[in-house]
C-alpha cells in the first residue's frame, strides 16, 4: 500500500479498495465501486500488483518532450476499439528506440504485456461500462512538480471516462490530492469569473477554476492549499476521474495511464457526469441576469445539438 499523509483540514477523499474483495465482485460490490468513481474518490487497489511489463518498461527513458510523454499505443492483440496509432508507433520505433529491430520488439512485446493486463484489471473492476475506447498512454519520462489542477480533456464535453494509473517505475510516484471540483468551483466561482465560461467547452471550466486557484503548472507550491500527500509504490495501481478532484505530481517517471471512454448513459448518476456537474455549479452561483441567459441559450443549443 501507498505511502500516505491525510491532511486533517480537509475531506478525506481517498479509499483503499481489496482487491480479493472486489475482483468480479457481486452486483453490490461493483456498484459501489463505481459510486466512489463516479463521486471522485481516489481509489487504491489492495493486495494487487501490477507486473505485466514492468521489468522491462521501467528501464525505458523517453525524453520529457511533448512528443514522447503521453503517446497512446494500441495493439491488435487487444479490443482498444481505436485505430492502429501507427504515427505513435513509428515515432517510437525510429525516434525514440533509433530503429533498434531488437529494443523494438522488446519494447512491443511489454506493452502487449502491460496493455493486455490493464484491459483485463479494468473489465475485472468496472465492468459495467460500455467503453467505446480503451487508450493505453505510455509515459516514461520523468516528471517534477506539475502544480494542483483538476483535468481537461478535449472528450469531456462528449464521454465519460474510467481514468486507471499504474506507476511502472522502480521509484514511488509521488502525488498531492486536494479538495473535490464543487467545494472549491463554489467557494471560489465569483473570485475566478467562472460564470465567464457559460455555453464554452466544459474545459474552460476546469481551466478558469486551475488557473484562478491554483495558478498555471509551474506555480507548484506557490500558493497555500491543504492537500494529502501520497507516495504510490512500484507497480501500484490507482483510479480517479481527474476532472473531479485537484491533484499534483511532485515526482514521477514511468507511468501507464488508461483513459477509457463510455457514454454518460452508463454512469450509476447521470448527475456525476462532468458536463452536469458543471452546469450544476453554475446553476447554484449565477447571480447576475445576463449570465442566466447565456446559461438558459447554452442548455437549449446542447439539446438542438443532441
Ligand atoms: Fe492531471
Amino acid at each position: 500500500v501507498p505511502k500516505i499523509v491525510l491532511n486533517p483540514r480537509i475531506k478525506n477523499n481517498i479509499r483503499f479498495v481489496d482487491y480479493d474483495q472486489y475482483r468480479n465482485g457481486s452486483g453490490e460490490k461493483r456498484q459501489e465501486l463505481s459510486d466512489l468513481y463516479e463521486n471522485g474518490y481516489l481509489i487504491i487497489l489492495k493486495n494487487y500488483r501490477f507486473d505485466a511489463g514492468r521489468a522491462f518498461l521501467s528501464s525505458v527513458t523517453f525524453p520529457n518532450e511533448k512528443r514522447a510523454k503521453k503517446i497512446i499505443l494500441s495493439t491488435s492483440e487487444h479490443d482498444h476499439k481505436d485505430h492502429a496509432r501507427e504515427k505513435e508507433w513509428r515515432m517510437v520505433n525510429e525516434e525514440l528506440l533509433a530503429k533498434d529491430p531488437d529494443r523494438i520488439e522488446l519494447f512491443r512485446n511489454n506493452v502487449v504485456l502491460a496493455n493486455g493486463e490493464l484491459i483485463r484489471l479494468v473489465d475485472e473492476l468496472f465492468p459495467d461500462y460500455d467503453y467505446t475506447k480503451r487508450m493505453c498512454i505510455y509515459n516514461l519520462s520523468e516528471m517534477l512538480c506539475h502544480n494542483l489542477h483538476f483535468d481537461s480533456p478535449q472528450h469531456s464535453d462528449r464521454s465519460s471516462q474510467l481514468r486507471a494509473f499504474v506507476n511502472l517505475d522502480t521509484m514511488p510516484r509521488i502525488w498531492h490530492l486536494s479538495e473535490p471540483l464543487e467545494d472549491v468551483a463554489n467557494r471560489y466561482y465569483h473570485e475566478t469569473g467562472l460564470e465567464k465560461t457559460i455555453g464554452l467547452h466544459p474545459r474552460e471550466f476546469t481551466r478558469t477554476l486551475t488557473h484562478g486557484v491554483y495558478g498555471d503548472r509551474y506555480a507548484s507550491g506557490s500558493r497555500i492549499q491543504d492537500k494529502h500527500s501520497i507516495a504510490f509504490y512500484p507497480g501500484e495501481v490507482w483510479f480517479l476521474n481527474p476532472n473531479m478532484a485537484a491533484h499534483e505530481i511532485v515526482y514521477g517517471r514511468r507511468l501507464l495511464d488508461g483513459v477509457f471512454l463510455f457514454d454518460k448513459k452508463d454512469l450509476n448518476d447521470s448527475t456525476r457526469y462532468y458536463p452536469e456537474m458543471v452546469q450544476q455549479i453554475h446553476l447554484k452561483n449565477i447571480r447576475k441576469s445576463s449570465y442566466w441567459a447565456r446559461y438558459w441559450i447554452r442548455r437549449w443549443a446542447t439539446r438542438l445539438i443532441r
